[in-house]
């Protein structure tokens, strides 16, 4: 039997998303026929069995979050949604708890989000009351993620759905120590992926305003799965232990460094990572002698950081220092850049509206 996914993404990264999903799907499950997924925006729909569709929660690097859907029925009045969400068979999802609820409304009669609220919580309670939940379910509440329903409302239509990941999936799952406006690991994974698309004989990287490594480590992780966290299906009461995945020997790139000006966070990033090398270094000071192929870089840019230097001249300083065949940076889009681009992706980056340019 098949069910309907939605991965969310980042809004912008849709394709790349896309194109991530795809490969992987063929390195996990090559015997099995690549599903049907349809893109919109911020979001990947994806119709497949139930066990690949949570497997995706521990090998896509860049979806925020991976939710199932139950449901989907015309709705203009609340009696209609308390009817519908009674009925839904909450103790294959939920351990008996009230479950956090998101709703979204356009275009549709329905759109009070408090009263969506308390539509919803009454009727889950309705249904518990008919159907109590097992004992052993209600034991692991304490110690499972936060559950959440998503109710969205678009033309009339409600969209019933349950979050399969839990905490963002950004979370990665190792600890790690964070340097000033780190980037979303999810972003991070975007753009690597975005990068070697566009330049796929790059096998060397090097960030130079490295931070606490994420831009590095998310490339070095690329095809590794995510574990050493848990995940919202797992404490679904109808979850069966799934199809054990294993990472990949595949690599997005062969040789990674990683440099910073502030001996702290070069500190933070060794820490974080024992594959790569870092160095404390100031991309303006001393020259290199290392050649590596690519250069991918999100330097500070005013907001979180003071820009002291123009955008400009760090890219081709770089340039210069490292002589790659391309080289990324991440710029925000209110400042103006004057250098070329081959290629670009938007996206947000923490609210801040950025563009990262292939030069
Ligand atoms: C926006 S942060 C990078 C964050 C990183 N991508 C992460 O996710 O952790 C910019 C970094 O550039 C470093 N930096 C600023 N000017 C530099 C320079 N001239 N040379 C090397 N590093 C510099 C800062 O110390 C800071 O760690």
């Amino acid at each position: 039997m098949n069910y309907n996914f939605y991965l969310i993404i980042p809004p912008g990264m849709e394709t790349i998303a896309l194109q991530e999903f795809k490969e992987k799907w063929q390195i996990h499950f090559p015997d099995i026929n690549l599903p049907q997924s349809n893109i919109s925006l911020g979001g990947i729909e994806v119709e497949t069995t139930l066990e690949q569709g949570l497997c995706l929660n521990y090998i896509l690097k860049i979806p925020g979050r991976i939710l199932l859907r139950l449901d989907r029925f015309k709705c203009r009045d609340f009696p209609k949604l308390f009817n519908k969400l009674k009925k839904t068979p909450w103790n294959n999802y939920l351990l008996g708890q009230i479950p956090t609820i998101k709703s979204s409304s356009k275009k549709s009669r329905i759109f009070d989000s408090r009263k969506i609220e308390k539509t919803a919580n009454d009727a889950i309670t309705t249904y518990y009351k008919g159907q109590p939940p097992k004992k052993k379910s209600m034991e692991k509440i304490d110690s499972a993620p936060e559950m959440t329903i998503y109710l969205r409302f678009d033309d009339d239509i409600c969209t019933v759905a349950v979050d399969t990941s839990g905490e963002r999936l950004h979370k990665r799952g190792q600890k790690t120590l964070v340097g000033v406006a780190p980037l979303r690991e999810n972003l991070a994974a975007g753009m690597v992926y975005f990068f070697k698309q566009n330049a796929p004989d790059i096998t060397d990287l090097i960030d130079p305003m490295c931070g606490s490594g994420t831009t590095l480590i998310e490339a070095f992780e690329f095809y590794k799965i995510i574990k050493g966290r848990a995940f919202a299906f797992e404490f679904f009461p109808s979850f069966k232990e799934l199809p054990k995945i294993k990472d990949s020997k595949k690599v997005l790139f062969e040789n990674f460094m990683g440099m910073d000006k502030d001996p702290n966070i070069i500190e933070a990033a060794k820490k974080n990572s024992k594959d790569i090398s870092f160095l404390e270094q100031d991309l303006f000071t001393g020259e290199s002698h290392i050649s590596m192929s690519g250069v991918i870089f999100n330097p500070p840019y005013g907001k979180r950081i003071k820009l002291e230097t123009k955008l400009e001249d760090m890219a081709q300083r770089a340039q210069e220092k490292f002589a790659p065949k391309m080289l990324g940076i991440l710029v925000p889009e209110s400042i103006h850049f004057a250098l070329k681009a081959k290629k670009t992706l938007s996206f947000s980056n923490g609210g801040i509206k950025v563009k990262f340019y292939l030069l």
